[in-house]
């Protein structure tokens, strides 16, 4: 057992939790919305001071580590820099629904050392669930540890995809036999990339299909997800990589959903 991972676990968990009564305050109030690269890719006042205070809480924990976080400026740089000890954040994974909904949204927090993950931290702000793993030691919601989920074929299974997704899964040439999806029992879309990552570790879905993501939104999901056996790639068969901006696509799928996909 590693100490410093257990420490920060608990250190990090306990000020997630801490974010929880000011956020749900947040989502009902009125803040300022900004739209990014495009009218899809929002972002509002709330998300760039969630992402902030968590920016000086890790400072606060380890210094000299690097920190990639979806709404600071110095991402570029910090991801090009890539130091040996990196911490990854998404503020608010979901942020239409945010917006929409005031529900279904996380926050996610992982931690890499070259690369490798150590520590995932995901927290379902609104039904106060976090899902958590330390590397080699199982994963849990709450502290109750995750159990392997059923290895279903995709006949029995739901599937995670948005119609985005199946659209350019039609388009493109990719690994995925695309046919093999729509033998799905039923198809979700939840607008939340680490909790449809997470239905995949708690059984809900047998997958989740999306064709762009960055780093931020699987970090943390692919050291949870690895704990629990689940199988992750992009289209094209490689594991999705923590150094590039945008535009990672990727599967995560229990094994025979996803081999299936993938006719291995
Ligand atoms: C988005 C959500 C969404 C996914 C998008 C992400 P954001 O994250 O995870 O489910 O389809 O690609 O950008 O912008 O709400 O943090
Ligand atoms: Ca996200
Ligand atoms: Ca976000």
């Amino acid at each position: 057992m590693n100490q410093t991972y257990h420490n920060y676990y608990i250190q990090v968990e306990s000020f997630l939790r801490g974010l929880r009564s000011e956020l749900l305050q947040r989502a009902e109030d009125s803040y300022k919305i900004y739209q990014k690269t495009s009218k899809l890719d929002i972002v509002t006042e709330v998300d760039r001071e969630v992402e902030q205070k968590i920016i000086d809480f890790i400072y606060g924990l380890a210094p000299e580590d690097g920190i990639v976080g979806e709404e600071s400026f110095f991402i570029e740089n910090n991801i090009k820099s890539a130091k040996r000890n990196m911490w990854y954040i998404d503020p608010i994974d979901g942020t239409i629904n945010f917006v929409c909904q005031k529900k279904n949204f996380a926050i996610s927090v992982a931690y890499y050392e070259e690369q490798v993950g150590k520590i995932a931290w995901i927290y379902d702000v609104c039904r106060d669930r976090l899902y958590g793993a330390i590397q080699n030691e199982g994963a849990h919601i709450n502290g109750i540890p995750i159990p392997i989920p059923k290895d279903r074929p995709i006949e029995e299974s739901l599937v995670a995809v948005a119609a985005r997704t199946l659209y350019y899964l039609e388009e493109n040439p990719t690994q995925v036999r695309k046919r093999r999806i729509y033998d799905a029992l039923g198809f979700r879309a939840y607008g939340v990339s680490t909790l449809q990552m997470m239905g995949v570790a708690t059984g809900e879905l047998g997958c989740y299909i999306s064709k762009q993501l960055s780093p931020w939104d699987y970090a943390a999901g692919l050291i949870i997800l690895k704990e629990v056996g689940v199988l992750i790639s992009d289209f094209h068969l490689s594991p999705p990589t923590l150094n590039e901006m945008k535009n990672s696509s990727l599967i995560c799928a229990t094994p025979k959903i996803y081999h299936q996909l993938f006719s291995l």
